[in-house]
């Protein structure tokens, strides 16, 4: 019997992606759900920042979170979790392009979320406030460079 090796080639092809296809759209949920959690975890800051006695605990916790945040990051691009998954993502292909200057953007912000969590366990509201605003400058410098501009 005849077979069109190109049709069989193909169906197979399919098959085989059809799984990282999945998963990499799952990444793309996963990670926006995870920023999402992030940036309230950000404003509960700002929120807190905005009165004249900010509650040290409500930002500690604040702190807490976005430290665990900027650990997770680095599990949050696999490959395959871009525009091609399949999902609605605003990340940029330079993710994965510009894989060095994507991880020093996440490394910045690590680095300044133990910086600000410093500041919010030392309860020095001064010092809060400015590691508050270098924070939000590290989402900042990522985001110019790496999500697609939106809201
Ligand atoms: C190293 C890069 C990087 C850093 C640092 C970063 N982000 Fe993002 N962020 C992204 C990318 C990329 C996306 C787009 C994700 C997607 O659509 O798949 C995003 C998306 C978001 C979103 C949108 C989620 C949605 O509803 O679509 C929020 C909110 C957000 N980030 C907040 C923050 C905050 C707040 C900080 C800092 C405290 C921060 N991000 C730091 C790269 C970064």
């Amino acid at each position: 019997m005849f077979r069109p090796l190109a049709l069989v080639l193909g169906g197979a092809a399919m098959l085989a992606s059809a799984p990282l296809l999945a998963s990499g759209a799952d990444a793309v949920r996963s990670r926006i759900a995870a920023y999402r959690e992030l940036g309230a975890s950000f404003k509960t800051v700002n929120d807190g920042l905005r009165g004249p006695e900010p509650q040290a605990m409500l930002i500690q916790i604040a702190a807490r979170q976005i430290v665990n945040a900027s650990r997770a990051q680095y599990g949050l691009f696999p490959a395959g979790s871009g525009a091609e998954s399949g999902a609605r993502t605003r990340a940029k292909p330079e993710v994965w392009a510009q894989a060095a200057r994507f991880k020093a953007a996440q490394d910045a912000f690590s680095v300044e979320a133990l910086a600000f969590q410093r500041a919010a366990m030392a309860n020095n509201v001064p010092a809060i406030r400015t590691e508050a605003r270098k924070l939000g400058a590290t989402c900042k410098g990522c985001h110019d460079t790496f999500r697609v501009p939106g809201d």
